[in-house]
């Protein structure tokens, strides 16, 4: 029988693991559990060790499977990225500051970037990549979408024959453990966010999670790759969990739905890109309704693969070491190649995008009210003049106090564009009888 040899072809490549934290002690795990099998998968061809680590305080207790060299930490990016012994840099330490220095400073070094960091790549993408292409040196970016699943590359290689016409999915793992914990377990939003931080799952600053900007930093990546633009994210939609209340997790299910945090990318016949992140209304009998906690899925729909689902855990210290851990070995088949760049640079200039108020679904409406004879008739003659149709309204009655003053009205209204109820609930908060901005859910006729 004929074997493979599996010698060891190349001395290893030193890694720059710039933050140690809840991903980048993973990636050490991995490395150190995983290490020789990379190295027998790629014929002897890699072989990966970590030279230079990157913190803020070196003394931390770490969450890691085997002893750090002493001497290897840093507090200092520059001396990272300087070290002749690290070829590729890894940024995981979140935000836009530092760790765009840090990554820009690498690729001007000509060392490939791999980095989990959404927000970065959302927000100066363009300077980075345009630094990239310069330099001719790769950003790989698969643990910024989807923590442990293979979205970046899949779209980006595999489906590379195919135009895009949609992504719809859950891709903020805290949002949907938060909205599974209130749903399963009657949490308070307070106290599943901290259990979706003490297990790892959140942003250092978890707003981001909970005002939908993680999903929309993911969505506009998403975007990018698939139609080629960047993608300013003043240009889109978005709104997150923070208004979601057990009453409306209740109703909702007694409806027949769940309410998820939705992110839905199309592309419409004109080529006009349609991005928008919110808490949506999705039928319990589809596919997405049952993706729980932590975990993430993403529907894509190409002209030639058709419907496409992804599905995995989209945070967390191990699925996302994962992804960087493949980005690793990708960087260093790059560096192994003469032409050196197989990271993905936008490809146009510029595109269109729907604008917010020209898209359109049916909503969940919430009024918080003052109980009073005709309230309904008032917010129902408004909806009719902006001709906008209802098809259910409710006010759920609170048993302990049947006779309270202020109270939620419920409307459930028929497909229209944003921009025409955005009107309609401008015209309606003046209104006396209606104590605060109403809160929209929307309501999604997923294929
Ligand atoms: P984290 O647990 O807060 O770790 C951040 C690490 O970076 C820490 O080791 C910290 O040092 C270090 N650090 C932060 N700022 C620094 C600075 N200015 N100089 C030097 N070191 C600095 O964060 P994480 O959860 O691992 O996330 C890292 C990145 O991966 C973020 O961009 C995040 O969006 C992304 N990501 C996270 C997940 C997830 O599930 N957590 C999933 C996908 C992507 P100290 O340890 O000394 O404080
Ligand atoms: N905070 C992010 C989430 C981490 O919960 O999805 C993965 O990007």
């Amino acid at each position: 029988m004929f074997t493979f040899p599996l010698v060891n072809t190349c001395s290893s490549l030193g890694i720059g693991l710039a933050g140690f934290g809840t991903v980048g002690s993973g990636v050490w795990n991995t490395l150190e559990r995983n290490g020789d099998l990379i190295t027998d998968r790629t014929g002897g061809e890699i072989s990966l060790h970590v030279a230079r680590i990157l913190v803020r305080d070196p003394a931390k207790t770490r969450a890691i499977t085997s002893e750090v060299p002493a001497g290897i930490f840093t507090t200092e990016w520059r001396a990272l990225v300087a070290d002749p012994a690290v070829a590729i840099v890894v940024e995981l330490i979140g935000g836009t500051t530092d760790a765009f220095d840090l990554v820009a400073a690498a690729l001007r070094a000509k060392k490939p970037v791999v980095t989990g960091n959404k927000t970065l790549l959302a927000e100066r993408g363009g300077e980075l990549f345009a630094l990239s292409k310069e330099h001719r040196t790769p950003i790989h970016f698969e643990a910024a979408v989807a923590g442990g699943i293979p979205i970046i590359r899949t779209v980006q290689d595999s489906f590379i024959g195919n135009r895009i016409h949609s992504f719809s999915g859950i891709i903020n793992g805290t949002s949907n453990f938060i909205l599974g914990r209130m749903t399963e377990a009657g949490l308070t939003f307070e106290a599943a966010l901290a259990e979706a931080q003490s297990l790892g799952y959140a942003e250092a600053d978890p707003t981001l999670d909970v005002n939908g900007w993680d999903a929309a930093h993911k969505a506009i990546l998403l975007a990018t790759l698939a139609y080629g633009f960047p993608i300013d994210p003043a240009a889109i939609h978005v709104s997150g969990i923070q208004q979601v209340r057990q009453a409306d997790i209740a109703f909702a299910n007694n409806l027949g739905y769940v309410i998820k945090l939705l992110a839905v990318i199309r592309e419409h016949p004109d080529r006009a890109v349609e991005i928008r992140i919110q808490p949506s209304f999705i039928a319990k009998s589809h596919i997405l309704a049952s993706v729980h906690g932590v975990f993430n899925a993403v529907a894509v729909h190409g002209d030639a693969i058709g419907e496409a689902l992804f599905f995995g855990r989209g945070a967390g210290q191990d699925p996302t070491a994962s992804s960087v851990v493949a980005d690793l070995v990708e960087a260093a088949r790059s560096l192994r190649q003469v032409d050196g760049h197989r990271g993905f640079l936008p490809y146009c200039e510029s595109g269109k995008f729907l604008p917010v108020g020209d898209t359109s679904t049916a909503y969940y409406v919430r009024f918080d009210v003052t109980d009073r004879p005709g309230v309904i008739a008032e917010i129902a003659r408004v909806l009719a003049d902006h001709r906008i149709g209802i098809s259910g309204t409710h006010s759920p009655v609170n048993p302990s106090n049947p006779d309270a003053e202020f109270v939620d009205m419920i409307f459930l209204l028929h497909t229209c564009p944003f921009g025409k109820l955005q009107c309609a609930l401008a015209q309606i908060e003046t209104l006396d009888c209606v104590n605060s901005t109403p809160v929209v859910f929307r309501i999604e006729a997923l294929a």
